[in-house]
């Protein structure tokens, strides 16, 4: 039997176990970040705003010109079925399209057959339970995101190299995670999370260059409905370094507090009421039906 214990993978069409899971070392997804991805979370057996992700994952291959022969309803039980495969009921549910490569002796992507794969392992998180609550301590680094004028930022993708500099800054000067800037400063999003800053009533997250997170969105719309204001708008660090609140957001953790920037203490300096209610109504919603959709394990 083989043993999906540590994930499953869909590969050429087959379920396998994560730890034989493979792709052809020609394939431009590796060799040139020449791929789109999406990344959904199952919770208590139940996957979270599961079409959400299938739509911005789809609407990312068709502006990168990638095309495969499965359906939104297709992606969707195929997802499903990684899950089941693995047990798992919390996991990080990943879907991938790569390029595949071109034929031999071209470099015409257009000749290439699209590659699709998607994989189900243990939840991951950004920030772990205790961080959850005491918050993280961020580092703006001097590294710029890769502008969006050369790589379409609401195309989840694997141009990572500036935010993985970011982090190898931010341990070096004593942080836990980093956000990346704008040339002109402003701060954009981080490896794998979107930003709000919090002053008053109001929360302030970065509108260019940005991902636009499934769970920014999730934000957004609880922000509306307990009666905050959203602004989208640029970031100066300098804001967030005064706002009352910072938070980031993610699927890998949901809403997570930002304690201390640059090594300054953000608002009171430990978690604040704000990031705490979003918090408790971001899993309240993973019981919601509207939201989400409940696994056959059977
Ligand atoms: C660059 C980047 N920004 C933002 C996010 C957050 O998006 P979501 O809330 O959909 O997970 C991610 C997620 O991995 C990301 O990679």
């Amino acid at each position: 039997m083989p043993d999906f214990s540590r994930g499953a993978a869909y590969v050429d069409g087959q379920l396998v176990p994560i730890a034989e899971a493979k792709i052809s070392l020609l394939d431009w997804g590796f060799l040139h970040s020449d791929a789109t991805y999406d990344v959904a979370h199952v919770w208590k057996g139940k996957f979270f705003r599961l079409d959400d992700h299938v739509e911005r994952f789809l609407s990312g291959m068709g502006k990168l010109h990638m095309s495969i022969p499965h359906s939104h309803d297709d992606l969707r039980s195929i997802l499903v079925d990684c899950v089941r495969a693995s047990g798992l009921r919390e996991a990080y549910v990943e879907m991938v399209c790569t390029r595949g490569f071109p034929k031999p002796g071209s470099r015409d992507p257009r000749t290439c057959t699209n590659q699709f794969f998607a994989f189900a392992i243990p939840f991951v998180w950004i920030a772990n339970p205790q961080k959850q609550t005491e918050g993280l301590h961020l580092i703006v680094s001097r590294w710029q995101r890769i502008p969006p004028e050369s790589v379409d930022p609401t195309v989840k993708n694997y141009h990572w190299l500036d935010m993985v500099m970011g982090l190898f800054e931010a341990y070096d000067r004593g942080g836990e995670t980093t956000v990346v800037v704008d040339t002109r400063g402003n701060l954009v999003e981080g490896p794998g999370f979107n930003i709000f800053a919090v002053k008053g009533r109001t929360f302030t997250t970065p509108v260019r260059g940005v991902l636009e997170g499934i769970t920014r969105r999730t934000v957004i719309e609880m922000a509306s409905e307990y009666g905050y204001e959203v602004v989208q708008r640029n970031l100066p660090a300098e804001e967030a370094r005064t706002a009352d609140e910072v938070f980031v957001t993610s699927t890998a953790g949901g809403i997570m507090p930002i304690t201390k920037i640059d090594g300054r203490a953000i608002g009171s300096g430990t978690r604040g009421p704000v990031t705490q209610e979003l918090q408790k109504g971001y899993w309240a919603l993973h019981e919601d039906p509207h939201h989400t959709f409940k696994i056959d394990y059977e």
